[in-house]
């Protein structure tokens, strides 16, 4: 069963958040955080870079993996998550570049990144401390509904509704792609500490199925509850349903 805290608002969320991972890499400076990407965890980025400023943490060790990625972006497109967590994470916190992956959603070389990812994800010791926001459909990185529990690093089409509801990042809504390569929910589950977030009435449904509801590949947040320490920190409206 995951430890659910209500917060007061997206900030405080952020504030705790940031203080499970200073405490991590307080203890282990070469620390693996897992990253996720959309605007549930901005609040947590700006946290940590303001708290490892304080602190005067060095993080020039810490090693970050990414979710997830849209497959067959142009190099540089600045919604590529590649992009998203050079500006949001990478830079604001000062992490070593080099030591901060993201699956290579180039279609050239699509064939091979999965496995190749979750190789390295494996050969740096695993996630430490993954964060994880949670979609409208109950996805979890790019794990859609009918994902297995167990999956693997692959590619996976995006459903409608999340390519709708990630439209506001791109021009226009055909300009969102229609694949990706994601983190499989067997790899999340490998993290040794979850920390999900989830902020605002349009997560209460997707939220409450995810703590509360059935453990079904039908409702992919639903796995942290097979997670022996998974932390859930959510705003009032978002804990509506529960
Ligand atoms: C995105 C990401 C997920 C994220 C989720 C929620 O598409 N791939 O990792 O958790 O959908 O997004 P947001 O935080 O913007 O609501």
């Amino acid at each position: 069963m995951a430890e659910v805290v209500i917060v007061g608002s997206e900030e405080e969320a952020g504030e705790l958040a940031a203080s499970a991972l200073v405490d991590l890499v307080r203890s282990r400076p070469d620390a693996v955080l897992g990253l996720a990407t959309g605007s549930t965890p901005l609040s947590t980025y700006r946290a940590l870079a303001r708290r490892l400023r304080d602190d005067g943490l060095d993080v020039s060790r810490v090693r970050g993996f990414a979710l997830d990625e849209y497959v067959g972006l142009p190099p540089g497109h600045p919604e590529s998550y590649r992009a998203v967590i050079t500006r949001e994470v990478v830079e604001p916190l000062g992490l070593t570049p080099s030591l901060v992956h993201v699956p290579n959603g180039d279609p050239e070389t699509i064939r091979t990144a999965a496995d190749d990812y979750e190789r390295a994800i494996a050969d740096a010791g695993g996630v430490d401390l993954q964060i994880l926001g949670i979609g409208r459909t109950g996805h979890i990185g790019f794990n859609e509904p009918g994902s297995s529990l167990a999956s693997p690093t692959r590619v996976k089409t995006l459903t409608e509704q999340t390519r709708a509801d990630n439209a506001r990042f791109f021009d226009s809504p055909d300009d969102v792609p229609v694949h990706c390569i994601t983190q499989g929910i067997g790899t999340i589950l490998r993290a040794r500490h979850l920390v999900l977030l989830a902020f605002g009435a349009a997560k209460a449904r997707a939220l409450a199925d995810a703590v509360e509801g059935p453990v079904s590949a039908s409702r992919p947040g639903s796995a942290i509850q097979l997670h022996p320490h998974a932390t859930v920190i959510v705003d009032e409206a978002a804990a509506a349903e529960l």
